[in-house]
């Protein structure tokens, strides 16, 4: 056990680090190092950047980039970079983004864009006294964080309110500065981040320094300064709408269109008002932004959070879709928090980030919010169409079966014989595999 752990193991040269891995973990295994190399980008100076976005990187580890055409969002047309492992999801964002094509598109509103950060810190003082002081303090906040606002204010952003709470509940001593922010096109981490940082400095300076003060109330103690990734009020709200009618043209299952619609709307109803269900349903959402987010190198981690903490915004966690027919009218909308940036980070290093940027045209992080919530609600549309008609394994198989033909190094031959032959035969691994075997046995 003990030869399995290691001191200084970042400091060791990549080669090394692969050999001490192979050695220690792997019997050595020569082909290690071979296949770890294999996915090393040609371009020294590019796997170099590569490398630096993390630590003790041995290798890149790819995932398919792919691109969705024909997205009508707001008049506008779009082709969506996205990036993910799970088939079907961009063939689905495909067929729903061409389903309300003729339909007038995608509609979408960016609802409001503040970002938010916390200070907690304890405090000997009072609430009463604090109440007080209150008003200069945040005046000496905003003045002594000046050099870090500036750049932002003249974009438009910077601090737009700090508010302060107690939560007895944490302790008698907590305080907390609730601050909001505008961000512009960044995602706002690093400034959100350095600004709480410098008001935590300066609140201890002050309680260190100021006149008037007693000893209590020269008690403060900075527990964290950190941005919240629960942003509420950073909102984008997708939607799709039409005449039921007008959808019979697009429907094309035979079924008949105000079934299928009051269908759909039911399957939504249970998402919201059923947890187990709204997890999936929510989960489905995030196939669609999720893959976006990647492809423009923004934090799918931080959207994740954000999301399903917002889901479960009343208490109960609900699905972030909302479907409602009133009279003829079908309307499909998704609601949800989006905090992205354009400008810096990931999104102007990663070499095929940033041509997902240019693909949509350069979008602004107001632009982006919205050109991610639309493959979110049609990811969802083409979910439920597929649930609430065909079931979903129907699509899903025929790319599993795919991925088993690939996976045994089917021919291009065999690939069309056994499409055909398992239009009507259940797909597994154990049935491609005595497929082949036979139509290899026959030939
Ligand atoms: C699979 O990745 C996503 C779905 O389960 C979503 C849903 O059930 O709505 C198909």
């Amino acid at each position: 056990m003990q030869e399995k752990v290691i001191s200084g193991f970042s400091k060791l040269d990549k080669k090394a680090k692969i050999n001490w891995l192979s050695s220690h973990f792997l019997d050595g295994d020569p082909a290690v190092e071979e296949q770890l190399a294999s996915f090393w980008h040609q371009d020294a100076a590019l796997q170099q950047v590569l490398d630096g976005f993390s630590e003790n990187t041995l290798s890149n580890f790819p995932l398919p980039f792919g691109i969705a055409p024909n997205f009508k969002i707001n008049g506008q047309m779009y082709a969506v970079p996205m990036v993910i492992e799970e088939s079907s999801v961009v063939a689905a964002a495909c067929s729903a983004a061409k389903f309300w094509l003729p339909l007038s598109g995608f509609h979408t509103e960016v609802i409001d864009t503040v970002k938010l950060g916390q200070l907690h810190f304890r405090w000997g003082g009072s609430q009463e006294r604090w109440e007080a002081l209150f008003p200069e303090l945040e005046k000496m906040l905003r003045l002594e964080t000046t050099h870090l606002t500036a750049n932002m204010e003249k974009r438009g952003g910077g601090i737009k309110d700090i508010k302060w709470l107690r939560k007895p509940e944490i302790g008698a001593d907590y305080f907390q500065l609730l601050v909001s922010f505008q961000t512009c096109d960044s995602m706002g981490a690093n400034f959100i981040n350095s600004i709480l940082e410098q008001f935590g400095a300066s609140l201890k300076q002050w309680a260190a320094t100021a006149n008037g003060l007693n000893q209590e109330e020269r008690q403060l103690e900075v527990i964290m300064a950190i941005l919240s990734n629960y942003t509420p009020e950073c909102v984008v709200k997708a939607w799709v709408e039409c005449e039921m009618a007008d959808m019979e043209k697009t429907l094309r299952t035979g079924d008949d269109v105000r079934h299928f619609c009051h269908k759909f709307e039911t399957a939504v109803n249970i998402a919201y008002h059923d947890p187990y269900r709204a997890v999936t349903h929510n989960k489905g959402i995030f196939n669609g932004i999720d893959a976006v987010v990647l492809a423009t190198a923004n934090d799918f981690r931080a959207i994740e959070a954000c999301g399903h903490a917002y889901a479960a915004r009343d208490g109960q966690y609900r699905s972030l879709s909302r479907c409602t027919i009133d009279g003829d009218h079908f309307r499909f909308e998704l609601e949800i928090p989006l905090a992205l940036g354009t400008v810096v980070g990931l999104t102007k290093l990663h070499p095929l980030a940033k041509l997902s940027l240019q693909i949509l045209g350069q979008p602004s992080a107001n632009e982006l919010m919205q050109v991610i919530a639309a493959p979110g609600l049609a990811q969802n549309f083409g979910a439920l169409r597929s649930l609430v008609t065909t079931g979903i394994q129907a699509g899903h198989m025929k790319m599993h079966l795919q991925n088993i033909l690939i996976h045994f190094g089917a021919t291009p031959a065999q690939m069309e014989e056994a499409r055909a032959y398992f239009e009507h035969h259940t797909v597994s691994f154990t049935a491609v595999r005595e497929f082949l075997a036979q139509y290899n046995a026959v030939q």
